[in-house]
């Protein structure tokens, strides 16, 4: 058995030199090591040899099996090797040839606005934070002044995990886990989604994202809130445009405004994105209620706060005058290409 065991391995061996291709490889390895090829043949004489050699022929075998595979996966890799060389040495590839952008894709509108939006607050200070979409009562409404009986939460009604855990409707939660860490100075910016139990239409959705800045520090006043909102405005519309500001009401700032940027699109001449009165309204801003700052140990005395979110949807919309928001949710390709 010894013998056979040899000379089938010269065999294998003598074969293997000559194979001059992966298939004829591929062959040899079925032949002699395949279920019903040789070597398993071989095997299973194993049963006629007497006990006390057994282990020694089964050595004998298995390290002929390894033999022939071992060479086998050599030179089947070597043969991947070279034909690979060879390929790529026949390929004359031009790299100067200008590669080919055409459908190239693009940022999804809302999040240009949302890098826009980080450039411009991270360039003068600002520090990201991020805030979570799963929020407590306490960081959404009742931290910011909005207790539990209070109007103001009928305008942001939201969808409830239980009656404690909510999905935020504003990014102004973010306002107080900022507040419960850090100690003025504060230059806080934050983005991310919201949510409100609203109908989809030409302006709502349940889901939608904001923007939220807060500014803690000594003598900080409206005209600072003014004059960011104007550079702002300029950024994102264009240096001709111009802020309004109108008396609003929000808990968590007193005074509370609302502020209108002239329309970017009639330059505010009055046009249909306007809607004829050549201003846009666009977020919500105002000095941070004291109440707030002395419930996180701020001395009121010293420090004074701004703070103001807005809608990124809104935002967008304007930027490339789109008039129902529902067209920045459909994937429509063509009209997607058109909003760089
Ligand atoms: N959170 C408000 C909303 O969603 C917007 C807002 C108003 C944010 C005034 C503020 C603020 O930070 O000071 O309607």
């Amino acid at each position: 058995m010894e013998a056979k065991t040899k000379k089938l391995l010269d065999d294998a061996l003598n074969q293997i030199e000559k194979a001059k291709t992966k298939q004829e490889l591929f062959l040899i390895n079925t032949k002699f090591l395949g279920k019903n090829g040789s070597l398993s043949e071989l095997m299973k004489e194993l049963k006629n040899v007497p006990a006390e050699e057994k282990p020694k022929m089964g050595a004998v075998l298995n390290e002929c099996r390894q033999k022939i595979d071992g060479l086998i996966r050599e030179k089947t890799k070597k043969m991947e090797e070279d034909e690979l060389n060879q390929k790529l040495m026949s390929e004359d590839c031009d790299v100067t040839i200008p590669v080919k952008l055409d459908n190239l894709g693009t940022l999804h509108p809302i999040t240009q606005t949302e890098q826009l939006l980080m450039e411009f607050f991270v360039k003068r200070g600002f520090t990201v934070r991020a805030g979570t979409d799963v929020e407590t009562d306490y960081y959404c409404f009742e931290a910011l002044n909005v207790p539990k009986n209070h109007p103001a939460r009928d305008m942001q009604d939201t969808f409830y995990i239980t009656d404690d855990i909510l999905l935020r409707t504003h990014t102004s939660a973010t306002q107080i886990h900022t507040l419960e860490k850090y100690a003025p100075p504060i230059k806080m910016f934050s983005l991310g989604q919201t949510y409100r139990v609203d109908e989809i239409d030409a302006t709502h959705s349940p889901i939608f994202h904001q923007f939220e800045i807060l500014v803690v520090d000594e003598n900080v006043s409206m005209a600072d809130l003014k004059g960011t909102l104007e550079d702002f405005v300029k950024f994102l519309f264009g240096e001709k445009t111009k802020v309004r500001l109108r008396p609003s009401y929000f808990p968590f700032t007193e005074p509370s405004v609302e502020a209108d940027a002239s329309c970017p699109k009639c330059g505010g001449k009055g046009c249909p994105l306007c809607k004829d009165t050549g201003w846009i309204e666009l977020l919500g801003c105002g000095m941070v209620n004291p109440v707030i700052l002395e419930n996180h140990n701020i001395n009121t005395n010293k420090y004074s706060g701004y703070a103001l979110g807005a809608g990124i949807e809104r935002l967008t919309m304007i930027r490339y005058g789109v008039s129902d928001l529902r067209e920045l949710y459909e994937n429509n390709v063509n009209l997607l290409k058109q909003l760089k």
